[in-house]
């Protein structure tokens, strides 16, 4: 995926806001890529326009040789909140994105991932009676159904107990390790960042430009221990120093 000198403006009746400046990036195919930078710095407003979900005020986005204006087949987008419908049981609201395509659901792959993210079994259950971690993995089950070769993920742990979120973060790895899917992730967490990225993007406060981009080298996979050793927490501290003293 390609992204060249991306800028968005929003109008607003308070005025402009001006959410991304000139952000050029080339993701590698298959890569871990993590988003990190302070809140409002336009994360969400570059994602969105990766997704073909708003379009950008200047520059553009490419995937191979289709340049993303609208929803792309090859791209989902997971979200913080699982997005479930309340009124369909897990089986449809996994069903959903092949309805909008007006394809037939792939039976095989989707019972495939439900034994692989642990749901096998809850088909027929309703949102309200999942966990919060429960519904987030049939969200990642409903992004990959369609078997996308892009996965962009807005926060998508955010909202979980730290004990969910590490096993989401082994989980996503294994799944990234498994499918060779490129992923594009946001997060506040510096530590979730450097334990999933093969590279990290450190943007600037707004408007969102590129401030550092950050190669971790860490062995896969990675468990949730390293979390714990010294030279990743002296990582962990280089980046926020990273940050701190620019002021953003
Ligand atoms: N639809 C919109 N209309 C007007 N302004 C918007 C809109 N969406 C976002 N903005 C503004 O654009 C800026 C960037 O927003 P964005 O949601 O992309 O930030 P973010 O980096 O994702 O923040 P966070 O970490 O809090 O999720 C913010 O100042 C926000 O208020
Ligand atoms: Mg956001």
């Amino acid at each position: 995926m390609t992204i060249s000198g991306a800028s968005k403006r929003y109008d607003t009746r308070s005025g402009t806001v001006h959410a991304l400046d000139r952000v050029s990036l080339e993701v590698r195919d298959g890569e871990f890529l993590c988003i990190l930078g302070p809140s409002g710095c336009g994360k969400s407003t570059l994602l969105w326009s990766m997704a073909g979900l708003h379009g950008l005020s200047s520059g553009e986005i490419r995937l191979g040789p289709s340049k993303i204006e609208a929803p792309h087949p090859e791209i989902a987008m997971i979200f913080q909140e699982a997005n479930l419908l309340p009124w369909r049981n897990l089986e449809s609201n996994i069903a959903l994105p092949f309805e909008l395509k007006r394809t037939k659901p792939d039976r095989a792959r989707i019972s495939r991932l439900l034994q692989r993210v642990g749901l096998a079994g809850f088909e027929s259950k309703y949102p309200r009676e999942l966990s919060g971690g429960m519904q987030q993995r049939a969200s990642i089950v409903r992004g990959l159904a369609v078997d996308p070769s892009v996965l962009l993920m807005d926060e998508p742990f955010g909202a979980l107990d730290a004990f969910t979120r590490d096993e989401m973060n082994l989980l996503i790895q294994e799944i990234w390790m498994e499918t060779g899917k490129t992923i594009i992730f946001i997060t506040h967490s510096i530590a979730e960042a450097l334990f999933l990225a093969d590279r990290i993007v450190v943007m600037s406060a707004r408007p969102g430009r590129i401030q550092e981009i950050v190669e971790v080298d860490l062995p896969r996979p990675r468990p949730i221990s390293v979390q714990s050793t010294p030279e990743f927490i002296a990582r962990v501290n280089d980046i926020k120093d990273m940050i701190d003293h620019r002021k953003v």
